[in-house]
């Protein structure tokens, strides 16, 4: 009841954890509201299956509301995507699920993180730059809308010590 209440009033505080094989259907659901090629439930089902990929969500009251994923190799690690509902953006949230996310990543050995983004995506840029990601490349009409315009990404790096 409580839970619910907070919930509703929006104070319920917000938790990262791993996510499992029972949150697939959700973070297909997240997924495919946030990018217009969305990963299905399939997709999850073996990114949460493999050894070498780690998911956490981010759960506010009873609701899963966001979710970031990287695959592992070696001592490098890259993040597949991060995605928070809309209705939970604009709050600061996702730093903290992406900090945490990055902690576990350094226990696992990871020393070295990478990722794309869409050169005009502001609010993923001030996220990872907040994070400490720095730009060291940048690829060319790398993402195509479904319009068929064409968009570059840039690629970030941050070293975890
Ligand atoms: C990217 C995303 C995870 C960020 O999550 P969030 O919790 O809403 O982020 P924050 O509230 O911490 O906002 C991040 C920063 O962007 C800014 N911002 C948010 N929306 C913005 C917008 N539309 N234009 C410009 N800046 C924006 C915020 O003010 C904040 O800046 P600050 O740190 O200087 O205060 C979320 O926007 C999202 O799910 N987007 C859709 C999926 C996506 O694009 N994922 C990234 C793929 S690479």
């Amino acid at each position: 009841m409580m839970d619910w209440l907070s919930e509703f009033w929006g104070y319920a505080e917000a938790q990262v954890e791993g996510a499992t094989l029972r949150d697939t259907s959700t973070l297909a659901q997240l997924h495919g509201a946030s990018f217009h090629r969305g990963w299905d439930e399939e997709e999850f089902e073996d990114m949460l299956s493999q050894r070498n990929t780690l998911v956490h969500r981010l759960r506010v009251g009873r609701k899963i509301v966001g979710f970031v994923a990287s695959r592992m190799a070696a001592d490098e690690a890259e993040i597949l995507s991060i995605a928070l509902a809309s209705s939970h953006r604009g709050r600061g949230l996702s730093r903290d699920l992406l900090l945490t996310h990055l902690g576990h990543l350094a226990g696992r050995g990871i020393v070295k993180v990478f990722l794309e983004v869409e050169e005009n995506n502001q609010a993923a840029l001030r996220l990872y730059t907040w994070a400490g990601f720095v730009v060291v490349g940048r690829r060319e009409r790398y993402y195509r809308q479904p319009d068929g315009e064409q968009l570059n990404a840039l690629l970030m790096r941050r070293d975890l010590s």
